[in-house]
């Protein structure tokens, strides 16, 4: 057991459980999103002990030097004094500029920043109503010198977020985000490497916007993207996906259904076991995995077993 003293109050750790856990469970409100060490929107300091370092995972070096941590997956090993991060310095200001339905649960949201932003297509921000509910959310564009962020946001029935996108966020509106994050991202210098993307359900947003990099840059190898869904609704980009394959020789789109009842005229089964059963050999490949967090992790091992280095591996899994 440890003592987390936050805002002048102290609170004791049940046995195994993250400083996150421990404040959620004594009513106390700070920023999360993940809960799993991907969307940094715990992120705290301590002011006296070190955080243990597997808490500090993915941060800067700088950040990790000055004792910040992410909560969520930090089990404390000593006491803590913790703080939240200076607000002002994390959060940006954005307006709705553009909300369109891409399918019966897929939203398409534009956002245009209030100041200069710093991104690569495929990086991921963390979006925040007022409330402050946080959750993450992949840029699906290129930057294009007009502060412009796209998305692709995936309704669920019950979500606290997406739900309120679908149902309440308008066009004129503000919402604040994070800076970029995230190595998931096209990376310039060897135009003639071969590409293999994977994604399931709004997985394709970032998978879009590093396509859309890549193609930008001229890159030379063939690209091939396996988009997986249950139904026809989850292939809510193929016309322009189609396009672009006309438009580029190099590029290949094949849309996969794994649920029953589906159209023939789709390649049939799960996207990351017909992508990996179809190219069994990925050594020198570059191999992008977005989406569901099982398929994620399962194709990311498959990946490296069939001989993609670690390193050539780029990995978003929608943990939520
Ligand atoms: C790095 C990163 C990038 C992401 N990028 C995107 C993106 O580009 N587009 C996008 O749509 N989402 C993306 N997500 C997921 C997103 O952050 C939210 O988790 C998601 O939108 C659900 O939030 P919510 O508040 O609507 O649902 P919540 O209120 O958090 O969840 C509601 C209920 O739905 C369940 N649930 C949550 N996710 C799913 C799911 N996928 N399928 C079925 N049930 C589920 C939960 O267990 C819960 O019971 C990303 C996540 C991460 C970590
Ligand atoms: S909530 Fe901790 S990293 Fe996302």
């Amino acid at each position: 057991m440890t003592r987390i003293k936050f805002n002048e109050q102290t609170f004791e750790t049940e046995n195994n459980e993250t400083i996150l856990h421990t404040l959620l469970r004594n009513n106390v409100q700070v920023p999360y999103g993940c809960k799993a060490g991907v969307c940094q929107s715990c992120l705290m300091r301590s002011l006296d002990n070190a955080p243990p370092s597997a808490s500090q995972v993915g941060l800067k070096d700088t950040q990790q030097k000055q004792n910040y941590f992410l909560s969520c997956i930090c089990q404390p090993e000593n006491d803590m004094t913790v703080v939240l991060p200076n607000a002002e310095s994390v959060w940006l200001e954005a307006e709705v500029i553009e909300k369109i339905e891409l399918s019966s649960n897929v939203v398409f949201l534009k956002l245009k920043s209030k100041e200069p932003l710093a991104f690569f297509a495929g990086q991921f921000v963390n979006l925040r109503r007022n409330d402050g509910v946080i959750r993450s959310y992949s840029i699906a564009n290129t930057p294009n010198g007009e502060h412009e962020l796209e998305f692709h946001i995936r309704i669920l029935p019950n979500g606290q977020f997406s739900r309120w996108v679908a149902d309440e966020l308008e066009v004129g509106m503000s919402l604040s985000f994070s800076h970029a994050q995230g190595n998931c991202h096209y990376v310039e210098g060897q135009a003639e490497q071969l590409l293999l993307l994977i994604g399931t359900g709004t997985g394709l947003a970032p998978l879009y916007g590093i396509i859309r990099d890549a193609l930008s840059h001229k890159h030379q190898g063939e690209i091939h993207l396996f988009h997986g869904s249950r139904d026809e609704s989850g292939l809510y980009l193929e016309e322009k996906l189609t396009a672009l394959t006309q438009k580029h020789p190099n590029f290949h789109y094949i849309p996969c259904l794994s649920g029953a009842d589906v159209s023939g005229k789709y390649t049939l089964g799960r996207a990351n076991q017909i992508a990996l059963e179809k190219f069994p050999k990925l050594n020198g490949w570059r191999v992008y995995l977005c989406g569901q967090p099982e398929m994620v992790l399962h194709s990311k091992r498959a990946a490296y077993l069939q001989g993609a280095s670690l390193k050539e591996i780029y990995a978003d899994a929608f943990a939520s």
